[in-house]
């Protein structure tokens, strides 16, 4: 599979060095655990299915702090349909109440996804949100969304895979994040 990449854009070690740095940044933010949370309960971290499940493995276990983790998966839009239409195929397994909550996701890009899930769980009046991406791609927002912590800003306007990134379904498995040689890249796929 390593063949089908054109080139490494952030190695493994790269990779586990920022999500350590993160981690450290975010331990210090939640320190004293549910803050805000009137009941004193855990951060709930709330990864997004399906790219986010690398990152969010390894992030969680750099988390030396009292957590809980769930997962959403939204559809993508990307297969047709139009950026308006983000449909939620699965929900956090229990209502939150005022829980502090903290979102992550593998890359935003248009900022759609992130939209539509940061409406659905504000609109369950959390005590806190919070949204730590991965990846980066300021350049292509169309609608403006908060990111707390990000991973890496993508240098400019690239299609990456790897590390939970995929296109057509493969390549999240691979350790690194990197872009395809062109002639793996179909029109209409990804
Ligand atoms: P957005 O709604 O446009 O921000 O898109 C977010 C989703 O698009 C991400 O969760 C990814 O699944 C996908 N995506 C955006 N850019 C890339 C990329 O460079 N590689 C792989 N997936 C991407």
């Amino acid at each position: 599979m390593r063949e089908h990449i054109e080139r490494v854009i952030f190695s493994a070690e790269e990779i586990q060095r920022r999500v350590q740095e993160l981690a450290r940044q975010i331990v210090r933010d939640y320190q004293n655990g549910g803050k805000r949370d009137p009941y004193g309960r855990p951060l709930l971290v709330v990864g997004l299915l399906k790219g986010a499940m690398p990152f969010m493995a390894d992030l969680v276990r750099a988390l030396d702090i009292p957590l809980e983790y769930d997962f959403m998966a939204v559809s993508s839009y990307r297969n047709g349909t139009s950026p308006g239409e983000v449909r939620i195929l699965k929900d956090l397994d229990r209502a939150i109440g005022r829980r502090d909550l903290l979102i992550v996701e593998d890359i935003v890009d248009t900022g759609h996804t992130l939209r539509h899930i940061l409406r659905s769980l504000q609109a369950r009046e959390p005590a806190s949100l919070r949204v730590c991406a991965l990846l980066d791609k300021p350049h292509r927002r169309e609608v403006e969304v908060p990111v707390d912590y990000v991973g890496f800003v993508l240098p400019e306007n690239v299609f990456v895979v790897g590390y939970g990134l995929d296109y057509g379904e493969l390549y999240r498995n691979l350790p690194f994040i990197g872009v395809l040689k062109p002639e793996y890249l179909r029109e209409g796929q990804g």
